[in-house]
């Protein structure tokens, strides 16, 4: 049996690498399987957010989940810290996970930066919460973009370890699915970085609340070289800013590289950003249209995620209460 689960962070709004690498292929999957999708509130805490920001971000991207076709009563949509599991069965791989291999995490790297020493322990042990969050559910599958696949490693790495320790195959070994044609989409400002909701620039990255005057502005000043379009796939290579937009077309109109370079192969930016950002804007619209509707009342995403915590919770509270049983543990969890 698959069960799918897989995580975003409220940290800002949805960008097109999240729907893209991530979100999109979410719905895909909703239609054949059982699926667990959750707003990561307790992982956006391993950096300093504002209180009210938070509140506002969950909400937003709960909307934007359903914007993009996740059904709440088709999947379990929810936010992460109503469900205490998490934190619970994180606390344990904490302690079965090793400091090396942690120390060897980039996303970890990336994000402390130079100052190391203060950034916070809840940023180090990430891995370890982002483990549980799909070992807690025992999924078995992980729809992420690429830049999640070492964390996903080391979730695999953490239930073997956990179930050679309780000498039986406890845990599944969940799989990444890095699906589609834009599994790292990368900044509009350049091409060697990724697209992420912490770059400074707006202008780094469209996002699902851009209305259409910014998505055809943030691609029109979207870095370029100066050569027309290859015919040929092998003709993006060095050129990344090239390469970049051409997978964000194939992607959002469903057809290969190959395929966007036989129509556009010759011509040059000119011509291809304004039928990009066409063809963005008729994708994402619809989606920033019924979000705004959706955001118009809190209280019913509030109920959404508060229905979707109930239904996590009865999945995940019998395999937490056999985790603790394994562990030696005496009692049961309060609740
Ligand atoms: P987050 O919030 O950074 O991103 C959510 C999803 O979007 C994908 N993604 C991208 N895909 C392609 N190109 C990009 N530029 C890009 N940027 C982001 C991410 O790969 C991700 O799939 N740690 C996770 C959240 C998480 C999680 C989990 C995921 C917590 N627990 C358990 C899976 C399973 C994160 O920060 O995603």
């Amino acid at each position: 049996m698959k069960r799918i689960f897989s995580g975003v962070q409220p940290t800002g709004n949805l960008h097109l690498g999240n729907y893209l690498g991530a979100i999109r292929n979410w719905v895909r999957l909703q239609q054949e399987f059982e699926c667990i999708y959750c707003v990561v509130d307790l992982h956006a805490i391993t950096v300093p957010q504002d209180p009210a920001e938070l509140t506002a971000s969950t909400r937003e991207v709960a909307a934007s989940l359903m914007a993009s076709g996740i059904d709440p009563d088709q999947s379990i949509l929810f936010n992460q810290s109503c469900v205490p599991q998490h934190a619970e069965l994180a606390w344990v791989f904490n302690c079965v996970a090793r400091l090396g291999w942690l120390n060897r995490m980039t996303q970890f790297k990336e994000k402390a930066g130079k100052n190391r020493e203060n950034a916070t322990v809840g940023l180090y042990s990430y891995p370890t919460l982002m483990a549980s969050d799909i070992l807690v559910y025992k999924a078995t599958h992980v729809p992420v973009g690429e830049d999640q696949k070492q964390h996903l490693e080391l979730t695999r790495d953490i239930a073997q370890a956990f179930n050679a320790m309780v000498g039986e195959d406890f845990f599944p070994l969940p799989e990444p699915q890095i699906l589609g044609q834009a599994t790292r989409v990368m900044s509009l400002r350049d091409g060697s970085a990724k697209m992420s909701k912490s770059d400074a620039s707006d202008f780094s990255r469209i996002t699902l609340t851009d209305d259409a005057d910014a998505i055809m502005s943030k691609i029109k000043k979207a870095k370029t070289d100066p050569e027309p379009l290859p015919s040929e796939v092998e003709g993006l290579e060095d050129r990344p800013e090239a390469r970049n937009l051409v997978s964000i077309f194939a992607a959002l109109a469903d057809r290969d590289e190959a395929g966007v370079l036989a129509d556009f192969g010759g011509q040059g930016f000119g011509v291809f950003k304004p039928a990009l950002a066409e063809l963005a804007i008729e994708k994402l619209s619809p989606i920033t249209g019924e979000m705004n509707r959706l955001m118009a009342d809190p209280g019913y995403l509030d109920q959404i995620l508060a229905t979707g915590a109930n239904k996590a919770y009865a999945l995940a509270r019998p395999i937490m209460a056999e985790v603790r049983q394994r562990v030696g543990f005496l009692g049961s969890s309060a609740g």
